[in-house]
C-alpha cells in the first residue's frame, strides 16, 4: 500500500526486494504468494508455457472491473475462443482505416492548441486516445457523452489496485459503480443495434454482432466486457506512451533532430490535404525506435501476472499450484546485462538485435497485447504531427508516478510550453 501511495509508483515494491533478495523472490500480497522474476530465460518458458502450465490471474480488484469475460482475464480456453473472435478486428485491412482516421483526430487536437500557450500532454493525449477509441469501438462521436466515458473509465483505472472492498466510500466502490454505468450504456447500444439503429456503423460492436456462427458468437456481457477492456488496455496505456515519449524527446536534442529530418522526408510524401497511411508508418524506421525505446523506458505495464496450475520449478525455485508468477518486464528493461546504459534513451540500440523475450512492453506469446500495432501506430501518428507543427519545451521536468496508477504515468502530466512551427489546417 505505501508503495502505490508513493511518488516512485507501485514498483517500487518490487524494485527494493529485487535488490534485497535478486532476481526471482517470492513475498506475500494480500495473504497471496506471488513470485517475481526478472530473468528473459525465465520470462520466455513463462510466457510460451514451457515449465509446467501457466494461466493469467490478476489481482481481484482488476479482475471484478474488468469483468469475468474479459479477454485480460479469461483462462486458457475461454480466452482463446474470444482472443479468435476479437483478433479479427486488428486486420491490417482495419488498421489502416484507423491510422487515417487516427489522423484527422490528432489534426484536429493540435490544430485546437494553437491558441494556448501551454498545454499538459497527458491530458490531451487521454483525450485523444478516449476519442479513437469509443469512435472505434462503438462509434460513439458525441463530446458530452465521450466526456462522460473518459471520466467513468479514469474512475475504474484508478480503483484497479485498491483494495477491493465494496464499501460506499471507497476508491474500488468507485470503479464499481463506474463500470456499472458504462455497462449500461453497452447494454443500449447493443439492444439499438439489434433494433435496427446504426447498423451502418463499421465498428467493433457491429462486427461482434454481425458475425453470427452458432458455435461462437458472444454473449452479451462477453461483448460489453471486452469493449470496456479494449477501452482500458487501449486508451490510458498508449496516452500515457505518448506522454514519455514527449518528455524523453525534450531531454534527448540529439535524437529529436534526427527525429525531425526523418519526419520531413515523410512530410514531403504526404500529398496536401491528405492523411497518413499505413505505406508511410511503416517507412518511419527512426520513429518505430523512438517509440519502442519510450515503451522500454517508460515501460507502461511493469509486470506481466500468471497463475502456476502445477507445481513446477522456476530458476531452482520450488512452485507451487496456485501461486502467482509475475514476469517483472521493468526490472528486465532496466537490467544492464540485457541493455548497455539502461537508464539513458537511446533508439539507436534497437539498431542492433536484441537478446530474446528482453523487449516485453507489449508481453509475448499466445497473451501478448491484442492492440500492439494499434498502439504503435497511434504513437507513430502522434509524433509525426507533433514534430511537424510544434517545438516544445517540458516546464516541469519532475519525474514522479501518479499515486494509484496501475500503468506507469507522470503524475505531472508533462505540461509543455508550445511555440508554432506552421499552421496545420488540412
Ligand atoms: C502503448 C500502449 C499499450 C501497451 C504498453 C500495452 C501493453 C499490453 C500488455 C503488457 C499486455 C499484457 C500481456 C501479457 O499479460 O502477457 C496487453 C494485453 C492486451 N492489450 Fe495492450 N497495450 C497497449 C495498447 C493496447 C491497445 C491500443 C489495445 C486495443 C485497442 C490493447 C488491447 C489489449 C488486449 C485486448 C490485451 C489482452 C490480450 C490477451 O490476453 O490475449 N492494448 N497489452
Amino acid at each position: 500500500m505505501a508503495a502505490i501511495n508513493s511518488s516512485k509508483g507501485v514498483h517500487e515494491f518490487v524494485r527494493v526486494r529485487r535488490l534485497r533478495y535478486g532476481k526471482c523472490f517470492k513475498t506475500k500480497l494480500f495473504r497471496e504468494t506471488h513470485v517475481f522474476i526478472s530473468r528473459t530465460k525465465s520470462a520466455k518458458a513463462i510466457l510460451n508455457n514451457e515449465v509446467g502450465k501457466f494461466s493469467k490471474r490478476y489481482i481481484k480488484s482488476i479482475a471484478e472491473l474488468v469483468g469475468p469475460n474479459s479477454l485480460l482475464c479469461a483462462a486458457n480456453g475461454h480466452h482463446k475462443m474470444i482472443r479468435g473472435r476479437l483478433s479479427s478486428f486488428f486486420s491490417t485491412s482495419n488498421l489502416s482505416s484507423f491510422v487515417s482516421q487516427f489522423d484527422e483526430l490528432v489534426v484536429e487536437a493540435l490544430n485546437s492548441w494553437d491558441t494556448a500557450d501551454i498545454v499538459v500532454i497527458q491530458h490531451e493525449a487521454l483525450k485523444i486516445t478516449c476519442k479513437a477509441m469509443c469512435k472505434m469501438l462503438i462509434s460513439m462521436e458525441n463530446g458530452h457523452e465521450l466526456e462522460m466515458m473518459q471520466k467513468e473509465v479514469a474512475h475504474i483505472c484508478e480503483a484497479m489496485l485498491a483494495f477491493p472492498l465494496s464499501l460506499p466510500w471507497t476508491r474500488f466502490s468507485k470503479g464499481l459503480q463506474a463500470r456499472k454505468k458504462i455497462m449500461a450504456i453497452l447494454q443500449k447500444a447493443i439492444e439499438d443495434r439489434r433494433n435496427g439503429a446504426g447498423t451502418c456503423h463499421k465498428d467493433f460492436l457491429q462486427l461482434l454482432l454481425a458475425e453470427n456462427d452458432a458455435v461462437t458468437t458472444l454473449t452479451d456481457s462477453e461483448i460489453q466486457d471486452n469493449i470496456l477492456t479494449m477501452l482500458i488496455a487501449g486508451h490510458d496505456t498508449t496516452a500515457c506512451a505518448m506522454t514519455w515519449m514527449v518528455k524523453f524527446l525534450d531531454e534527448n536534442k540529439e535524437v529529436l533532430e534526427k527525429l525531425v529530418k526523418e519526419q520531413l522526408q515523410i512530410a514531403n510524401k504526404l500529398k496536401p490535404s491528405s492523411y497518413l497511411t499505413l505505406e508511410l508508418l511503416n517507412e518511419m524506421r527512426y520513429a518505430s525506435k523512438v517509440v519502442k525505446e519510450s515503451l522500454r523506458l517508460a515501460s507502461i505495464v511493469q509486470w506481466l501476472p500468471r497463475l502456476a496450475l502445477n507445481d513446477c520449478e522456476i530458476e531452482g525455485f520450488k512452485v507451487k499450484k496456485g501461486w502467482n508468477i509475475n514476469i517483472d518486464v521493468r526490472s528486465i528493461h532496466l537490467d544492464p546485462s540485457v541493455y548497455d546504459c539502461p537508464d539513458m534513451f537511446n533508439p539507436s540500440r534497437f539498431q542492433a538485435e536484441s537478446i530474446p523475450y528482453s523487449f516485453l512492453a507489449f508481453g509475448m506469446g499466445g497473451r501478448t497485447c491484442l492492440g500492439m500495432n494499434m498502439a504503435k501506430a497511434m504513437m507513430l501518428v502522434f509524433l509525426h504531427r507533433l514534430t511537424m507543427t510544434y517545438k516544445w519545451k517540458v516546464i516541469d521536468s519532475n519525474s514522479s508516478i501518479e499515486k494509484w496508477a496501475l500503468f506507469t504515468k507522470l503524475r505531472s502530466g508533462c505540461p509543455v510550453r508550445l511555440t508554432s512551427i506552421k499552421s496545420l489546417s488540412i
